[in-house]
């Protein structure tokens, strides 16, 4: 059986392929080859589907990836497929026409639209949305915006990301608030532990934890809502990074037990880059600041952190069809697939001699990032040998305690791609033998 969201895309392909007949050409192969795959492989479960090569090669063609780097990188920020691509070209160059009028009139209207279907996937009420340029703009409207006083505590680790703890650290220079921070050994598969070092963290004192759903450094996933159940116990107030788990694995931000929440949508929703939003619970919407002033009357309003200026809208509404390439593919079948990915070169080489694996392989605890090191070896060392010899683009990681290579497939990426990987690292841990 198709799902509705499966079967919207085929008629949405067929209709544009009908359209496309009528004026002389017909669809692209890509797109005639991704109708297809999703028509045969309709009745497979997640767990088959990903292994299914034929299937994700379908996905690849709907990309427009260099066929002549292999980008192993997608932690960083990730291509949008082509129908991401056309939508934002579509939709500048209707703004072109007559900006002011076309933007702020025609394609604004898409806003609450795009609010409401963000909100649908993201698991929380529209009004708690708000639409912003990336996960650092919808972090730091909240570690700016929050009513702080010198020597309230607030507790993160040293594991976050370095946007995030410069911007706490200009509130402690400014505010006099303490940091108290916790430092993570990782990977680990032991949630009592991951637990025990927030909570150990939290005094009388602290308003506020800083979680990273998913350490960008490894891939560990963190158990964010046992931590927040511990935090809210203690009336303490709990701030979820999600810049690498929106889109990636399932959760539903009403489950999750953070009070606010920030995601890009350039990384695991494959929207255009410089997309993201902010979710704030409704109750705590009017104490927290915008970063930029709101006209009075919006105070309890979530779109009082959208006055940001004149921006590019086409890029914002092109998310739109983000979503609709998500809801094609299906959460369950993505996370399995990329769950598959890690593991599929991962356990090819974790028991080479030297070679350190620093993410874990069981679901719950990692998903599409792996990092790898290989022992007295510098990161950056094996990151250029795999671009220089193979031409595969990966990151060299040094970070406090976390060291080694981080590699991050995407649902283009093909296991014919990650064999060039295994085949990389197996050479480099020989050549320094
Ligand atoms: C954990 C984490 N938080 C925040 C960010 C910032 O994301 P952006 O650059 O999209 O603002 C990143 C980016 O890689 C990240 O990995």
């Amino acid at each position: 059986m198709l799902s509705p969201n499966r079967r919207s895309f085929l008629q949405t392909l067929s209709t544009a392929g009908f359209g496309a007949l009528l004026a002389g050409t017909a669809l692209p192969a890509w797109s005639r080859q991704l109708e297809r795959s999703l028509a045969d492989y309709s009745s497979f479960d997640a767990d088959k589907l990903a292994s299914e090569e034929d299937f994700w090669y379908s996905i690849q063609q709907a990309y427009t990836v260099s066929p002549s780097i292999i980008n192993l990188n997608n932690g960083g920020v990730s291509p949008s497929p082509r129908v991401v691509q056309e939508a934002m070209k579509r939709f500048q160059d209707l703004s072109n026409e007559g900006p002011s009028y076309f933007m702020w009139r025609i394609l604004d209207q898409g806003r609450e639209p795009l609010r409401a279907n963000l909100a649908r996937l993201a698991g929380c009420h529209p009004e708690e949305l708000a639409i912003q340029r990336n996960a650092s703009e919808a972090l730091e409207t909240v570690i700016f915006g929050l009513p702080l006083k010198a020597g309230d505590e607030v507790v993160l680790s040293k594991q976050d990301y370095p946007n995030m703890i410069n911007a706490w650290k200009q509130r402690e220079k400014r505010d006099g608030i303490k940091l108290v921070w916790v430092n993570l050994e990782l990977p680990s598969e032991d949630t009592a532990y991951l637990i025990q070092q927030y909570s150990s963290a939290f005094t009388t004192k602290t308003r506020i934890v800083h979680i990273t759903h998913i350490i960008n450094w490894n891939g560990q996933i963190l158990p964010v809502r046992k931590i927040a159940d511990a935090a809210h116990d203690r009336g303490i107030e709990v701030l979820v990074d999600g810049a690498h788990s929106f889109a990636h694995f399932q959760f539903q931000l009403k489950e999750l037990g953070a009070d606010y929440f920030g995601t890009s949508l350039h990384k695991w929703l494959s929207a255009c880059i410089g997309t993201g939003f902010l979710f704030v619970k409704k109750e705590k919407i009017e104490k927290l600041y915008p970063l930029f002033g709101a006209p009075a009357g919006q105070e309890t309003n979530i779109r009082k952190f959208e006055n940001l200026g004149t921006r590019p809208f086409f890029i914002e509404q092109a998310i739109g069809k983000a979503i609709e390439f998500q809801e094609m593919i299906g959460a369950e079948r993505k996370e399995k697939r990329l769950h598959y990915l890690k593991n599929y070169w991962m356990e090819q080489v974790k028991d080479l001699s030297g070679v350190e694996i620093g993410t874990s392989l069981q679901p719950g605890f990692g998903c599409a990032i792996g990092l790898v090191g290989v022992k007295y070896r510098k990161p950056a060392d094996l990151d250029q040998f795999l671009f220089n010899k193979f031409k595969i683009h990966t990151v060299g990681i040094e970070w406090e305690n976390i060291k080694g290579v981080r590699i991050t497939p995407h649902v283009y990426t093909t296991t014919k791609q990650l064999d060039l990987l295994v085949k990389g690292i197996r050479e480099f841990v020989k050549s320094g033998v």
